[in-house]
C-alpha cells in the first residue's frame, strides 16, 4: 500500500520534542508539524477575543473560525492565524497558561485532531511523510502511525532548559518556580480526560535528558532507517 509515512512524537512539555521533531523532519525530508503549536494559535485567538475558556461552545467556534498554517522558516517555523505571523505571541507565558483550558476542551480536540489528520495525509504527500509532535499523537491522531516515539527527560533537566528560554525571553523567575509550572503541566497533560499524555505499547521511548537535539534526532533517524516499514 502506497501511503505516507507518519512519524509520531508525543512526549512531555520542554522534553525537547519541537527541535528534535524539526530536526528528524529535515534529516528524512518529511514535513513537520507542530501539534502544540495549534493550541497555542487557538488559544492566542480566544485570549484576544476575551473568551470565557470554560466554555466549550464560545471556544468549538473559535476553533473553528481559526485558519492555522505552519510554514518551515530557519531557525523556527513559522505559524499563521487567519493570515497573520503569530510565531512570538503563541510563546508568551499568558499563552502557555491559558492554553490548558483550550487542550481540556473537547469540542477544540476534534477539530483540531481531524485537521492535524488531514494534514498528515495531504499536505505530506508531496514529501512523502509527516513528523508529528504532541500529546496524543499516536494515541489518537495516527494510532496507525509507522513509528511512534516518546520523548522524555527528566524534570530538572526540562525545567532548566525552559529557565534558560525565559531568560532569554527577559522574563526573571527561579528554577524552583519552573520545577513547580513543569510538574503542574505534567499532571495536566496525563491527567486530561481526553488526548491526555501516554505512551502506547508499541511506543519506543527515548529519554532526551542527557543528548544533544542532534544526538536524539539521529537516534530516531537510525531507528527509522533500520525498521523501514
Ligand atoms: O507542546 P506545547 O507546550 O506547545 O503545547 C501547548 C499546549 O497544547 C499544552 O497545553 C499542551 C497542549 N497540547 C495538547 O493537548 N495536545 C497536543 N497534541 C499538543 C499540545
Amino acid at each position: 500500500m502506497n501511503r505516507v509515512t507518519i512519524v509520531a512524537i508525543d512526549g512531555p512539555a520542554g522534553a525537547g520534542k519541537s527541535t528534535v521533531a524539526k530536526t528528524l523532519a529535515r534529516k528524512l525530508g518529511f514535513l513537520h508539524i507542530d501539534t502544540g503549536a495549534m493550541y497555542r494559535a487557538v488559544t492566542l485567538s480566544a485570549l484576544r477575543q476575551k473568551a470565557d475558556l470554560k466554555s466549550d461552545a464560545e471556544l468549538e467556534k473559535i476553533a473553528r473560525d481559526s485558519k492555522i498554517e505552519l510554514k518551515p522558516g530557519d531557525p523556527e517555523n513559522k505559524v499563521f492565524l487567519n493570515g497573520e505571523d503569530v510565531s512570538r505571541e503563541i510563546r508568551t507565558p499568558e499563552v502557555t497558561q491559558a492554553s490548558a483550558h483550550i487542550a481540556n476542551s473537547v469540542p477544540v480536540r476534534k477539530i483540531l485532531v481531524s485537521r492535524q489528520q488531514q494534514m498528515g495525509r495531504s499536505d505530506s504527500a508531496p514529501y512523502g511523510g509527516a513528523v508529528l509532535e504532541g500529546r496524543d499523537i499516536g494515541t489518537d491522531v495516527f494510532p496507525d502511525a509507522q513509528y511512534k516515539f516518546y520523548l522524555d527527560a527528566s524534570v530538572e533537566m526540562r525545567a532548566e532548559r525552559r529557565l534558560k528560554d525565559l531568560e532569554k525571553a527577559g522574563v526573571k523567575t527561579s528554577l524552583e518556580k519552573v520545577m513547580e509550572d513543569v510538574k503542574a503541566r505534567d499532571e495536566r497533560d496525563i491527567n486530561r480526560a481526553v488526548g491526555g499524555l501516554r505512551k502506547t505499547p508499541e511506543s519506543i521511548v527515548v529519554d532526551h535528558s542527557h543528548l544533544t537535539v542532534e544526538g536524539s534526532a539521529d537516534a530516531l533517524y537510525q531507528y527509522i532507517r533500520q525498521h523501514a516499514r
